[in-house]
């Protein structure tokens, strides 16, 4: 389905409950925001709901809706009003680090509620791998998302929510980690290790397993130490030819 846009005010006007200040209300201040972001166009659109509308997605910090700003269409996260987080700059620093080494959706904007970003037009990790897609294209995005994580470590940035990445990850024409809501420069980084855990010992295991054989779970362990402990690009190397991605 095409996404129709329309102008940011007709969520306010709407019949249904606003998305604007999603759950609490008092949209005011996200539509103003909007505005200074040069965002004219909101389309209810995407695989998740909220109150009968479409969005891209909902989590615990923000509700993701597709929208158009300054001629391109674009993903703008808005705060949850009932998010630990007291606005959105945290985030937003985090994601402007993340795109300094080419991870993560380019951030475009922000604000004190709202997060305008590149659009990723992909599919989350878990529900792509459960299609069974052909063995090259899974080990191709398996390598694209642990080299990301790579070169987060490098800079000492932690995701912090990889060891869960069912929806951390989104696979299309472009695969990229999303959401740095929860991540650190302060913690030591363990975006690697974690990632590869999920994949090949954790949640998203069997689904690996099923479409790229990979060695037994004890090696995999022995490489993830071997990493863990002189995290560089020898031992990354290794980990990747030891999974044959
Ligand atoms: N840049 C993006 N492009 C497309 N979809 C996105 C983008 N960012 C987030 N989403 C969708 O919105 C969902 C919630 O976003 P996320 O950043 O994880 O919010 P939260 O911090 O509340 O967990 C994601 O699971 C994803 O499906
Ligand atoms: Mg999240």
């Amino acid at each position: 389905m095409k996404p129709s846009f329309m102008p940011p005010d007709a969520l306010e006007n709407s019949p249904r409950p606003t998305l604007l200040g999603y759950p609490g209300g008092g949209g005011a201040p996200y539509l103003d925001e909007m505005r200074r972001m040069g965002v004219d166009g909101v389309a209810l659109f995407g695989d998740s709901e909220i109150n009968g509308q479409r969005v891209l997605g909902k989590g615990h910090t923000g509700v993701v809706v597709l929208v158009r700003a300054r001629g391109m269409t674009a993903a703008l996260k808005m705060r949850r009003t009932d998010s630990p987080r007291p606005d959105m700059d945290g985030e937003a620093v985090l994601l402007a680090a993340a795109n300094h080494i080419g991870v993560g959706p380019r951030l475009l904007g922000h604000t004190p509620n709202l997060l305008l970003m590149e659009y990723i037009d992909g599919t989350p990790l878990r529900e792509w791998l459960a299609a069974r897609p052909p063995a090259r294209s899974a080990k191709g995005a398996i390598r694209r998302i642990l080299e990301q994580c790579y070169r987060l470590d490098r800079i000492g940035l932690d995701h912090g929510e990889l060891t869960d990445m069912s929806r951390h990850a989104l696979v299309g024409a472009r695969t990229a980690i999303i959401d740095f809501e929860s991540a650190s420069l302060s913690r030591r980084p363990a975006n690697v290790t974690s990632a590869a855990q999920c994949l090949y010992l954790g949640g998203l295991s069997a689904h690996t397993r099923g479409i790229c054989p990979a060695p037994a779970p004890d090696m995999i362990i022995d490489a993830l130490r071997a990493y863990k402990s002189r995290p560089g690009h020898g031992s990354f190397c290794s980990l990747l030819d030891m999974l044959g991605v």
